[in-house]
């Protein structure tokens, strides 16, 4: 699917689902603005691409700052052109009983995975409405259909988000811009790693419906798809990539 001549603002683009996102987006012809606060990682993606001979920029920006988020835009239109792909795929995540979560780490997780991708569409939406043209992805988590224990605080920010989606689908329809979600379910990433211990992650790989878990790369070449031209009828959609763990 040709990106060519396109932007693409991709947030947490410094690890796991969001670098893969990246690279592919990349590979498809966009100009791809690797936002992340880990500098070094949103630095290694560039390098990935511009290697494989793509155009890439590395941002250091916390999504859940306006300020900065406002300055992370600027300086990618200044270098790269208006933006008219945004893929919300930075949040946090960490295992805790529901009984122990404190105000201030509820906060912090809404914050970061709700308030952040309401700050970045704010910010860009703008340059899609004078393109007449423009796609959002949000990456949510299968934990939303599913529920999960000791995430309560995450399976909301997700919910919203899911519901932040279909939102802007409808308000934006006659725009030109298309607003969906991908929501992941068990992929080999650094924050799974995170959320699982060893013996934990062999039982669901057991319990899944392929036996393994998924790649980035799987999320990526969905989130791609939904970015692309073709994909124009295609709103408020959740595009489930789970290997069948999830079947709506
Ligand atoms: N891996 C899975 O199985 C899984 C399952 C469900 C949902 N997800 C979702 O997929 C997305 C990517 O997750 P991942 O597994 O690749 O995680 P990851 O931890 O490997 O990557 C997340 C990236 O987001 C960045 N980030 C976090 N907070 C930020 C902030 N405030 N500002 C800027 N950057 C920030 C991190 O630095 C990191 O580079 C997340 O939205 C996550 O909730 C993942």
């Amino acid at each position: 699917m040709s990106l060519t001549g396109k932007v693409a603002v991709i947030t947490g683009g410094g690890s796991g689902i969001g670098r893969a996102t990246c690279l592919q987006i990349a590979n498809d012809g966009a100009a791809v603005a690797v936002w992340d606060w880990n500098e070094p990682g949103a630095k290694e993606t560039v390098d990935m691409i511009t290697k494989a001979g793509g155009r890439a920029i590395a941002v250091k920006v916390d999504v859940s700052s306006a300020e900065q988020v406002a300055a992370a835009a600027q300086r990618t239109r200044k270098d790269l052109g208006p933006i008219t792909i945004l893929v919300n795929n930075a949040a946090i995540n960490y295992l805790i009983s529901f009984l122990d979560i404190t105000e201030a780490q509820w906060d912090e997780m809404m914050k970061v995975n709700l308030k952040g991708p309401y700050i970045c569409v704010r910010t860009v939406i703008q340059d899609m409405l004078d393109a007449k043209w423009g796609r959002i992805v949000n990456i949510t988590s299968s934990s939303t259909q599913l529920g999960a224990s000791r995430m309560a605080h995450y399976v909301a920010s997700k919910g919203g988000l899911s519901g932040f989606t279909k939102a802007l689908a409808s308000e934006f329809a006659r725009s030109g811009i298309t607003v969906n979600n991908v929501p992941p379910n068990f992929i080999e990433t650094p924050l799974l790693r995170k959320t699982t211990t060893p013996e934990s992650h062999k039982a669901a790989a057991e319990k899944s419906m392929m036996g393994h878990p998924g790649q980035p790369e799987d999320i990526a070449a969905a989130v791609s798809y939904l970015c692309s031209v073709a994909a124009k009828h295609i709103n408020g959609h959740t595009l489930g990539v789970n290997g069948g763990n999830y079947m709506c």
